[in-house]
């Protein structure tokens, strides 16, 4: 197979460009990736002379780069590029319109026009909005109730994948997964964020109580996920993607401050995230049922893994911390709770 990855740069698409190179020996992956302040090569330093990989340096939503990625054609299309941060889409949504829904229809349209034979859309359980316990869970079939300019951004570009299964018949299927973790995931999402304030000796901010909860999935069950689904996935179809591995935003804290040997004296509380979601929980049966897959990393255990990977590979982080997100941090979290009228 050859397979256009786009976001290949970022956290979960270069983690799968590692896994489809290892597993299968004679697949060949082009990346097409912006380089976003979230993409970032050295995540590929071990395969970027891999004859069997390309990098193309485009933007998903306009149609000349990925006509230039895509070349004569391919066999699929795994469309991992997006704007991923809700806190950045809460206080710029532009840039998440752009990529998440019209660089989706970019794509969608070289699909449409023959040029990869099926798409696989990545998206996120955020699209369905939130759950009230730990028990009601979303199926495929739960309506969209997007809370933020991001997830609404994601929905918009789902929404488009449907539409053009139902009208035109184009080839492509659409997963939504719970919250992903694990190594190279860039330091503003929680684990990271956390994991890399303390090995600083920073403090680490809770929003609001911590009460909030999250479902997660280690970075190698995801990659067999989409492994399952871009082989025998039915076209068309929507999959859920979840391990029912359910923990609030306090239990990880508790957890990572364990493992790094620190105290809760680390922890400071902020103003919450404004339309913050209390919980997400995903109902995988279909998935499982049909495409043989089940989740095998115990949260514990890919945490641990987790965290032990930041510890050892600091030169990564930090560099990361030093640069684009400094900039960030001193325009937008320095003063977070004035710019979101939190005070
Ligand atoms: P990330 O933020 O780490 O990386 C995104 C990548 O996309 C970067 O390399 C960036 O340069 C690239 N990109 C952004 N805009 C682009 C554009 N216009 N054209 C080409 N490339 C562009 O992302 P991630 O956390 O690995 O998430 C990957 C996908 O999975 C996203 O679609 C996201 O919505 C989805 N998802 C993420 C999670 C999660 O917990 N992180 C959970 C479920 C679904
Ligand atoms: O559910 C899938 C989604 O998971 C993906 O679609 C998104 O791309 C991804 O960013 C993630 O969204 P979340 O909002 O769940 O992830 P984040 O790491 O930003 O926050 C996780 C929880 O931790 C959330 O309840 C907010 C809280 N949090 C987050 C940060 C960054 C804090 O308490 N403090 C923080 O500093």
């Amino acid at each position: 197979m050859k397979i256009l990855v786009t976001g290949g740069a970022g956290f979960m698409g270069s983690n799968f460009i590692k896994y489809v190179l290892e597993k299968y020996p004679d697949y060949e992956i082009i990346n097409l990736d912006k380089l976003t302040y979230a993409g970032n090569l050295e995540n590929l330093s071990d395969i970027e002379k891999n004859p069997r990989y390309i990098f193309v340096r485009g933007d998903i939503a306009k149609a000349e780069d990925v006509a230039k990625a895509i070349g004569a054609g391919v066999d699929a299309i795994i469309n991992y590029a997006a704007e991923t941060h809700v806190d950045r889409s809460i206080l710029d949504p532009r840039a998440f319109l752009d990529t998440d829904i019209y660089g989706t229809y970019t794509l969608l349209e070289a699909v449409r026009a023959g040029k990869a034979g099926r798409m696989v859309q990545i998206s996120t359980d955020e699209v369905f909005g939130m759950v009230h316990d730990r028990e009601e869970e979303f199926t495929e079939e739960t309506r969209f109730d997007p809370s933020s300019p991001y997830s609404a951004s994601k929905a918009g570009g789902d929404l488009m994948c449907s539409a053009y299964f139902r009208t035109y018949r184009t080839p492509v299927i659409v997963t939504h997964s719970c919250n992903f973790y694990g190594p190279n995931q860039y330091p503003e999402k929680l684990i990271p964020l956390f994991a890399t304030n303390l090995l600083e000796g920073k403090k680490i901010p809770v929003y609001g109580q911590g009460d909030q909860f999250r479902e997660w999935i280690f970075v190698s069950d995801h990659c067999q996920a989409i492994d399952a689904i871009l082989h025998r996935g039915v076209l068309g179809e929507v999959y859920n993607i979840g391990t029912r591995q359910r923990k609030s935003n306090f239990e990880i804290t508790e957890l990572i401050l364990n493992l790094l040997g620190k105290d809760e004296d680390q922890i400071e509380y902020v103003g919450d995230r404004p339309g913050h979601d209390f919980g997400y929980a995903v109902n995988p049966d279909k998935l499982m049922r049909e495409l043989g897959w089940k989740p095998e990393v115990d949260f514990a255990e890919g945490l641990a893994a987790t965290i032990e990977w930041y510890k050892n590979n600091e030169a990564w982080w930090k560099k990361i911390k030093s640069g684009e997100y400094q900039k960030y941090f001193e325009k937008n979290y320095a003063n977070r709770e004035e710019l979101l009228n939190l005070k």
